[in-house]
């Protein structure tokens, strides 16, 4: 086996498994380079190379966009106080927010073509439904993710941070957004610390979340298999003893997992969407 041929297997035996390795992979670097991710949640606090901020807004402008409307903005925020205030926001499970040097916050973002639209004469009654809300959310969080992926082929680490939207109002008043936009998530960039390698973490199976034609409303009893590596990974990391099950459970039965973002809907209303 070549030294291509190892790494290859050995990403898909993390990623699944043992012995739940999808078969007929079609590998390129690409591939390679997508299936190695994993979120970085140590970082060292050297600024990114010269313009690798630019590289990453680049890929993110370069994501699908709903109709061509570009409904999301990304605020990068290097300065340390505001960190630590985007920190305090977030709970405090997150300390690496305030070590790496940069904090990207992904807005879903209808302001722009809000204001385009009524400078126009519209009533940009299209915003005021649902539809406008989804559509932002999917625009940012596609550039986000392109945005991430050239960071890791960077040789930079990321990792989203959903709590930007436990004290979502606070969040958009110290960035100073605009009405119909508000923060999806952040995103810490930075070069991972040394101790921050480590395997990648598995994903279930699969048959689990590929349907053929038609939903299978079964799948859930394919989730058993699991658990294994959900726990192999869990005990090589040192992790609390957690099943799956258990992690899904308490993560829906347990509203105070949501950490204030059972408020988001009002959050999100008094910033001017509708959601009709
Ligand atoms: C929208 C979103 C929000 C997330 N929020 C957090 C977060 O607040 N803190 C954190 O440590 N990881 C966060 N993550 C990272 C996930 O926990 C991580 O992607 C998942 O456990 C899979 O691990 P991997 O990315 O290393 O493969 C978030 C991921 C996404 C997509």
């Amino acid at each position: 086996m070549s030294d291509k041929t190892t790494r290859q297997a050995q990403i898909l035996e993390e990623r699944y498994g043992m012995g739940h390795e999808p078969k007929d992979i079609i590998w390129n670097d690409q591939i390679e380079h997508m299936m190695s991710h994993r979120s970085v949640r140590r970082y060292l606090p050297d600024a990114l190379p010269d313009g690798a901020l630019e590289t990453m807004v680049a890929a993110a402008q370069s994501a699908s966009t709903s109709s061509n409307l570009h409904m999301w903005s990304v605020i990068a925020v290097t300065d340390p106080e505001m960190k630590s205030e985007l920190y305090r926001t977030s709970g405090h499970g997150n300390p690496f927010i305030e070590v790496a040097p940069v904090f990207l916050l992904w807005v879903a973002d209808q302001s722009r073509n809000n204001r385009i639209s009524k400078a126009n004469g519209g009533s940009a009654i299209v915003h005021d439904h649902l539809d406008a809300f989804v559509m932002a959310t999917i625009d940012a969080a596609l550039a986000a993710q392109n945005a991430a992926l050239a960071a890791e082929s960077l040789g930079l680490g990321t990792v989203y941070i959903g709590g930007m939207r436990n004290k979502s109002k606070e969040v958009a008043d110290l960035l100073g957004l605009p009405d119909y936009a508000y923060v999806t998530f952040g995103m810490v960039v930075g070069y991972p610390a040394p101790e921050a390698q480590g395997r990648l973490r598995p994903r279930p199976s699969q048959d689990v979340v590929l349907h053929q034609n038609r939903y299978e409303a079964d799948r859930a009893s394919r989730i058993a298999a699991y658990e294994e590596p959900f726990k192999h990974f869990r005990e090589d990391l040192c992790m609390k003893e957690k099943t799956f099950v258990g992690a899904v459970s308490s993560s829906a039965n347990d509203l105070l997992s949501m950490d204030g973002r059972e408020n988001l809907r009002s959050t999100v209303e008094g910033r001017g969407f509708k959601l009709r």
